[in-house]
């Protein structure tokens, strides 16, 4: 077979042969996509899309350093020549460098921004007409749990786009008590009071914030210290989400949202405006029984599906707290979903990792026999791609767009759908 060498653009037509790289691009943002980008169009009609790291809004006038490939631009903000007057000063002295949040800078805006990228993901991706909201966050939502880096010299987050580690010291963006704790998790690991080899340490805490653990992975096993006033103990340590109506139990360093007090009250009041109740609630993905616990009563039995062993365990006993029976079961939703699941009655919730559903289990839900679904998902365009490839059988009704995590472009995305 005859090979053909691509790279040096000989032979191509001139409007794709690749450019200088690292030319400088000046010009104005048109609006904002998917991710927090910022499109632009380049002086041959080319699109551009530009990343700025604590937010770009449409209408400003940048300068960009821009690798061209052979249809379109991406690039780096420089400097700007004209801010959007809305621009703030970013809360955080690291925002510029730490990969954590990337909207510090977008203030009292920061929704309209959120809700103009997603809509740019919906338009793209989603039936013509499609009716969707959007919930912004409350000005408290803060973090319940924060990964961090150790090097051997150094503790922090990952800069941006790298895995060099940015030092801190505290962190706006996390609940106040887990914000202190970093600097005394310093300490005790250059005290060699805590291991010393380079790794990921997880700090996580309740609800209400109170309590704060440290996780780290070992080998193998997940070892968990206290934080005590006098310093770090070993514990096995579970933690509890105590809302209004419930209070949920789950183990340190296993999966819960991230804002809890938020989460709960967001996801509350998007299930409570549509009309579920009935038989079955089928809760795949379920974790320690979030959706369970939040549509309560509201269905006679619920069959939670979740496969990490220890979320299953603390799902029955919370479940069984809360007098809500139900069959708790440790298995890969994949391997478990039957054909023709439920019935008319039923409802089928699923809250999938942030990679949304695998193609099978899309594919087997289109013969369920449930007539009421909700989709929940943590990555918009997983999401849209989930919808796609039900619709054969699925209709989106609903979509509520939640803003379950501030100062980033990331959002929630919850679907009711109909058989249809
Ligand atoms: C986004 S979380 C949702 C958890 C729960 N619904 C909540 O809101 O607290 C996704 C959950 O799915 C679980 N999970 C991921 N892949 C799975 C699979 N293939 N089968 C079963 N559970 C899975 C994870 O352990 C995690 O608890």
């Amino acid at each position: 077979m005859k090979r053909t060498r691509h790279g040096s653009g000989k032979g191509l037509p001139e409007y794709r042969k690749p450019r200088n790289p690292g030319e400088i691009w000046r010009g104005t943002i048109e609006r904002l996509a998917w991710g927090g980008k910022g499109l632009a169009r380049s002086e041959d009609g080319r699109l551009l899309l530009l990343s700025a790291p604590m937010a770009l809004f449409p209408g400003e006038e940048v300068e960009a350093e821009v690798h061209w490939k052979a249809r379109h631009g991406e690039g780096n903000v420089l400097r700007w020549s004209k801010k959007d007057p809305r621009r703030v000063p970013a809360g955080c002295p690291l925002a510029a460098t730490c990969g954590g949040c990337d909207l510090w800078e977008a203030g009292a805006a920061v929704a309209e921004l959120k809700q103009s990228m997603t809509a740019d993901l919906l338009h793209r991706q989603l039936p013509e007409g499609t009716n969707w909201s959007y919930l912004p966050a409350p000005a408290d939502a803060r973090r319940h749990r924060i990964q961090l880096h150790w090097d051997g010299t150094s503790l922090g987050y990952h800069r941006r786009s790298s895995h060099q580690i940015v030092p801190v010291n505290g962190c706006p963006a996390a609940a106040d008590s887990l914000s202190k704790a970093i600097p005394r998790l310093l300490e005790a690991i250059q005290a060699k009071l805590l291991p010393q080899r380079p790794q990921r340490w997880e700090l996580a805490t309740g609800t209400p914030e109170g309590r704060v653990v440290a996780i780290a992975e070992i080998g193998e096993k997940r070892h968990i210290w206290l934080l005590e006033p006098d310093g770090w103990h070993r514990d096995d340590s579970e933690l509890s989400e105590a809302f209004d109506d419930f209070t949920l139990w789950h183990r340190a360093g296993g999966f819960f949202q991230v804002s809890p007090p938020w989460a709960v009250k967001a996801f509350g009041s998007v299930l409570e405006n549509w009309d579920l109740k009935g038989g079955t609630l089928f809760d795949l993905y379920g974790g320690v029984g979030l959706f369970s616990a939040l549509l309560g009563k509201r269905f006679q039995h619920r069959v939670l599906v979740e496969f990490d062993i220890a979320a299953v365990e603390w799902a029955k006993k919370n479940l069984d707290q809360l007098e809500l029976p139900s069959q708790c079961i440790a298995a890969d939703v994949g391997k478990w979903l039957p054909e023709n699941l439920g019935g008319p009655e039923d409802l089928i919730l699923l809250d999938p990792p942030r990679s949304g559903l695998e193609p099978e289990v899309a594919a087997r839900l289109l013969s369920a026999k449930a007539e009421t679904m909700v989709l929940v998902g943590c990555d918009g365009a997983a999401f849209c791609r989930d919808i796609q490839r039900m619709s054969p059988c699925w209709k989106l009704m609903e979509l509520v767009v939640l803003d379950l995590f501030p100062l980033t472009h990331h959002v929630e995305c919850v679907g009711l759908l109909k058989r249809g």
